[in-house]
């Protein structure tokens, strides 16, 4: 396997050359684009905890536990993975860091965390797909204050791609995706659900490209519930409803998370470089609005209407009482109080 140096935050990476063209079909995997995923659970693990006792489950090659000792004060690391070529990738990149607290394991990781129940402080979930078949495993491995830190790449599923995607995702979250134009949220909802099934609650929850990332800490029974879409004229609310105002049969997301899905103290301690401070000032703005939001493009290809900037609509809300924000979940998007009737209106 052909390899080279990269940097990543403050770690040198040995990474496959073809990780930069074809991060897929690695011998042993890389995708330097979720480097901002990395970026931010290194940012979450910070503003956590100092002196962490950290499970990278799932490790690769190790950037995101070499990250954790060198930028988010981890005390010490355990990286973890199945794949030998991974293993000896992990431990070059342990020695090529200096890391003493660092150390990398070949298991499975199931069953390396049920060898080790209550130990960790953080316990890193970044599979290919879904992490549903990990986390009870990872929750047994968790001390009682414990943050799990959980990444799903099964979008496709958690937004019903497909009829057979969907079933996918009925089967591993117990819950119903449908396809609409806020689905994104609809999908980090459903995960959030699945961490509350387990007594957890979020912290910080974001969507970016083809995943869904979350951190949970361990909470209150959860409010699951669900968002009821009429795919005619576009109007959303909480709960089941069989029939839209304007007649039209509803479709019916959930059980889903309904609360707020990150936590505004938290989300302040949460520093790192501008690309998170913009995420984090757009996930502090959506706290206290309605579990879902409006894609402007699909109200006025709905309504016929010309289109508007966002920032224009966002006034125009305002301007009758409404509360409106941008979202992180899409630059077209906004959460508001309003129905979808007024932010056609605001779209005139
Ligand atoms: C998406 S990659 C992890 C990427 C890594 N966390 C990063 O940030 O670069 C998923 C990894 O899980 C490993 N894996 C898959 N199933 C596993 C299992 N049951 N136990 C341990 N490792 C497994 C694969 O070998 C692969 O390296
Ligand atoms: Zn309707």
């Amino acid at each position: 396997m052909k390899t080279e140096i990269a940097r990543e935050g403050a770690a040198k990476l040995r990474v496959p050359s073809i990780s930069f063209s074809d991060p897929h079909h690695c011998e042993v995997f890389f995708n330097p684009e979720m480097e901002f995923n990395r970026t931010v659970s290194v940012a979450v693990l910070r503003a956590f905890r100092n002196g962490a006792a950290v499970c990278d489950g799932l490790c690769a090659l190790g950037a995101r536990g070499i990250r954790y000792a060198l930028e988010g004060g981890a005390k010490n690391v355990v990286c973890v993975d199945a794949n030998p070529a991974a293993i000896t990738l992990a431990n070059k990149n342990i020695a090529l860091n200096k890391l003493k607290n660092v150390k990398a394991v070949e298991s499975g990781l199931n069953k390396f965390l049920d060898a080790r129940p209550s130990s960790f402080d953080f316990v890193e979930i970044d599979p290919f797909g879904s992490a549903v078949p990990f986390l009870p495993s990872a929750v047994r491995a968790l001390k009682k204050n414990g943050m799990l830190s959980v990444t799903s790449t099964d979008l496709a599923n958690l937004c019903a791609g497909k009829r057979v995607s969907a079933e996918r995702c009925r089967k591993d979250y117990g819950a119903n995706p449908i396809r609409c134009d806020f689905s994104h949220e609809i999908a980090a909802r459903i995960f959030a659900g699945k961490a509350a099934s387990f007594g957890f609650r979020p912290v910080l929850v974001f969507y970016q490209g083809h995943y869904v990332k979350g951190f949970f800490v361990r909470g209150k029974k959860a409010r699951l519930g669900f968002i009821s879409y009429c795919p005619k004229c576009l109007s959303r609310v909480t709960g089941k409803l069989l029939h839209c105002a304007c007649g039209y049969k509803m479709q019916v997301a959930g059980p889903l998370y309904l609360g707020e899905m990150c936590d505004r103290k938290f989300l302040q301690k949460v520093m790192g470089d501008e690309r998170v401070g913009k995420l984090v000032a757009l996930l502090e703005n959506e706290q206290g609005f309605p579990p879902y939001f409006f894609d402007l493009h699909a109200v006025c290809d709905c309504y016929g209407l010309p289109g508007k900037a966002v920032a224009t609509s966002i006034d125009n809300l305002r301007a009758k009482g409404f509360k409106a924000v941008r979202t992180h979940y899409c630059p077209n998007g906004i959460k508001t109080d309003a129905g979808v009737a007024e932010v056609a209106a605001a779209l005139r």
